[in-house]
């Protein structure tokens, strides 16, 4: 454990746990303590974070905006990738971190901090991306986990603690959680207790921003999402800032059931952990960039692109957003998004997000070249002959092979 420390700042939510933390660090370092909330558009009122950080003696505390910079610097280059993390979670709590880790430094530097804290536990990889963020933006900022360091080992110690101190506990946290959430403008996760066991199906009442596909309209419902230089720009013709856009493909993809997703992923620690996320805006959004992608992509781009995707979203998940292979990839996947530009009209159906039309002013889309009808002349179909006799070479030399081997 580090000691002399003389001033930290907090990564506080305004709930119970961090309430907790931010009174355990005032008493195990006697030192000030900064506060710093970041509005993620996680659909909470902020202003009560304030109110408890002042009532628990906080002279300097941060609340900040940051939906448009999340969105804009964050989740947008994330989604340039169409990135996926084992072919299903779409990395709403992997790209937040690093954002918050970011203004933690920033707050630090600013007020002369010589350290930051979290209330991320020591089982996830939350702490991981916090903490490879502060390693790699400033090096001389330690670190402090409580939940690794003090002797609370339960939720009864933890209200105990509490009372101790006259934090107020709300009458719904003094029992066990049902469960973990973490939620912002991408998505709301929900993980442990009674989602411990994958063998269980999810209760209802664990989906908080999604309906269920089953009473959703029956009407579908068709938007139409503009892209340029590979980020959405507008819906149904009107001209979005990002989070402004995002915000509204939430709202529409939560009315019609879009975006949920119960599996079990491989945690950066070692170990499997089930979650259900609701990713209604990301979803639609990735159906849409695909979109556009599958027009405006040359195939060998699109391909190269799709390939790295998985080592791109395993560093994101790992959190490695600061470094350097990490924007490296960046970089490829940016100068890949140039002509990434135009309009998608999605339709949204009872859960289902599907591309139904695509236009683009700088489409590599061929009719001449496509069409079953006659085109002008520039494919000619005895081309395709060669192109086959060649390819084919070498697998009629193999299946000569062995015949003659008789295998
Ligand atoms: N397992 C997810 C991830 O590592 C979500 C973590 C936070 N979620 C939570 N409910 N505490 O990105």
């Amino acid at each position: 454990m580090v000691k002399d420390i003389k001033k930290i700042v907090l990564s506080y939510s305004g709930g119970l746990d961090t309430s907790i933390i931010l009174k355990w660090l005032q008493e195990t370092y006697k030192c000030e303590v900064v506060t710093f909330t970041a509005d993620l558009g996680q659909g909470e009122e902020l202003e009560p974070a304030r109110a408890k950080a002042e009532m628990l003696g906080i002279k300097d505390i941060r609340i900040v905006d940051v939906r448009e910079e999340f969105v804009r610097d964050f989740v947008f280059p994330m989604f340039r990738a169409n990135t996926v993390y084992e072919g299903q979670y779409l990395l709403g709590s992997s790209i937040a971190r690093p954002l918050i880790a970011k203004h933690l430094v920033r707050i630090a530097q600013e007020v002369g901090a010589d350290a930051i804290s979290h209330g991320a536990t020591g089982k996830g990889n939350d702490q991981v991306r916090f903490e490879l963020t502060v390693n790699a933006l400033d090096p001389s900022i330690k670190v402090i986990a409580p939940w690794r360091e003090w002797n609370i080992q339960s939720r009864t110690h933890l209200i105990e603690y509490a009372e101790r101190n006259q934090i107020p506990v709300p009458k719904d946290k003094r029992g066990e959680a049902p469960f973990s959430i973490d939620a912002n403008l991408l998505h709301t996760s929900s993980e442990g207790k009674v989602l411990e066991d994958p063998a269980d199906i999810a209760p209802d009442y664990v989906y908080q921003r999604t309906v269920d596909p089953v009473d959703a309209p029956n009407v579908p419902e068709i938007i139409t999402i503009g892209f340029e230089t590979g980020d959405a720009v507008s819906l149904n013709g009107v001209k979005l800032s990002p989070a402004t856009l995002l915000t509204r493909l939430n709202e529409l993809g939560g009315k019609h059931g879009v975006g949920r997703i119960d599996l079990v992923e491989n945690r950066f620690l070692g170990m499997k952990s089930r979650g259900v996320y609701e990713t209604p805006g990301g979803t639609i959004l990735l159906a849409a960039h695909r979109g556009i992608e599958s027009i405006t992509l040359d195939r060998g781009a699109a391909h190269l692109k799709d390939e790295i995707m998985p080592r791109y979203a395993e560093l994101i998940y790992n959190g490695f957003w600061y470094a350097p292979e990490r924007e490296m990839l960046q970089a490829l996947i940016d100068w890949s998004q140039t002509h990434v530009a135009g309009e998608v009209t999605v339709k949204l159906h009872k859960g289902s997000v599907s591309v139904i039309a695509r236009s683009s002013p700088n489409s590599l889309y061929s009719m001449d070249l496509v069409t079953f009808e006659e085109g002008s002349g520039s494919y000619d179909h005895h081309d395709a002959e060669g192109f086959i006799k060649l390819n084919g070479l070498r697998l009629k030399t193999l299946a000569a092979r062995s015949q003659k081997l008789g295998n």
